[in-house]
């Protein structure tokens, strides 16, 4: 755009950055106000925060003020012109009770936003109760006894209350539950070695009998121990078992000491595949497979093998389970082929 005469140029250029400043955050007489003014509340630490308001130029500063619902006059906080968007609420314990509303507002400069006021806050409504925390946990073959710690510090007035949800982990999961008012208590009549799963929550009750219910703590699994009774009933058990396993053990040594000599007579093996296997193999219709069944059957009992023996090499030692008396006429070839 030409322009001659300097007078007119500036007056132009001032209109435009008039209309940039309009379409922008701020115009000259006023500043958009903070926007998501919100107070979170976390066991009684609150704060107020709010978006940050955007300028072309220069630093935006906030200032918040509060009142109570008793007096309705409003009051510097510790939070005026600061540069931060979050400002911190000085009373945690003492003024729970009390209804307070916040107001904040954008500065620049001494131009300012209107005021964007909160909701009624009270503390100890409005506040979020975390879980408590689970100091310890001693484990028995019938109960849990559980340490927990309230997640705020308590006031005079309050009555805190542990709602304590547990369950077997198992597919199908009914809770029980069980309320106390003690940091120190048992989760009773459990089964023995069983995985349980607990999960608490804290419950406020104030003298003004508003109830506030906190959040759940994480599942926590512990496996019952062993009773004294099932440990003893498994301590006879081991010991039968270990008696029978002994008598079974000296049993067996007898056996081999009395029948060691025919054992020894028949113990010098060729590895080779016996005879009448060989044939069975060539000429199938022989009946030598029906005879080893029967033989197998006879006496399933003693599982001393004896593969094969030396003397009269080519037939002996067929049988693969051959009682030990039967072996003298194994030996010797005879009955199986
Ligand atoms: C304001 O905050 C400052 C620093 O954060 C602190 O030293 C001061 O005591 C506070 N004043 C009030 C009245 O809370
Ligand atoms: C506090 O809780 C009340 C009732 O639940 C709600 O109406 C109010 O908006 C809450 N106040 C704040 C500041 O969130
Ligand atoms: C509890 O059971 C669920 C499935 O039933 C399984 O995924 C989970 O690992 C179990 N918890 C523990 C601690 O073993």
């Amino acid at each position: 755009m030409p322009c001659r005469v300097p007078r007119l140029c500036l007056l132009r250029l001032f209109l435009l950055l008039g209309l940039l400043r309009a379409s922008g955050a701020e115009s000259s007489s006023h500043l958009l106000a903070p926007k998501d003014v919100m107070i979170y509340s976390y066991n009684f630490h609150s704060v107020l925060r709010w978006s940050p308001v955007k300028v072309d130029r220069g630093l935006v500063l906030y200032t918040v003020h509060f009142k109570t619902g008793a007096f309705n006059h409003w009051d510097e906080m510790n939070c005026t012109r600061i540069a931060q968007t979050e400002c911190r609420l000085p009373w945690s314990l003492k003024e729970r009770r009390w209804t307070v509303v916040l107001r904040v507002r954008a500065e620049l400069g001494h131009v300012t936003s209107d005021w964007v006021e909160t909701d009624p806050f009270v503390a100890e409504r409005n506040t979020t109760i975390g879980p408590p925390k689970v100091n310890s946990v001693i484990v028995s073959s019938d109960s849990l006894l559980i340490s927990v710690t309230s997640p705020f510090g308590s006031e005079a007035g309050d009555f805190l209350q542990y709602h304590v949800s547990y369950w077997e982990n198992t597919t199908s999961t009914t809770k029980k539950e069980t309320k106390t008012s003690n940091t120190l208590f048992k989760i009773r009549n459990l089964k023995e070695l069983t995985l349980y799963c607990f999960r608490i929550q804290v419950e406020l009750i104030t003298y003004s009998d508003f109830q506030l219910l906190g959040l759940q703590s994480v599942p926590e699994c512990y496996r019952t121990t062993m009773s004294e009774a099932t440990r003893a009933g498994y301590s006879i058990l081991v010991l039968l078992l270990g008696l029978l396993f002994v008598s079974l053990v000296a049993v067996g040594l007898l056996l081999l000491w009395k029948y060691h000599k025919t054992i020894k007579y028949c113990s010098q093996p060729p590895l080779e595949i016996p005879s009448h296997f060989e044939e069975y193999l060539k000429d199938p219709s022989m009946p030598v497979l029906e005879g080893l069944d029967n033989y197998a059957e006879d006496d399933p009992h003693d599982s001393l093998s004896v593969v094969s023996c030396g003397e009269g090499s080519q037939a002996c030692g067929s049988s693969l389970d051959g009682r030990a008396h039967h072996s003298q006429s194994i030996c010797s070839g005879s009955e199986v082929t």
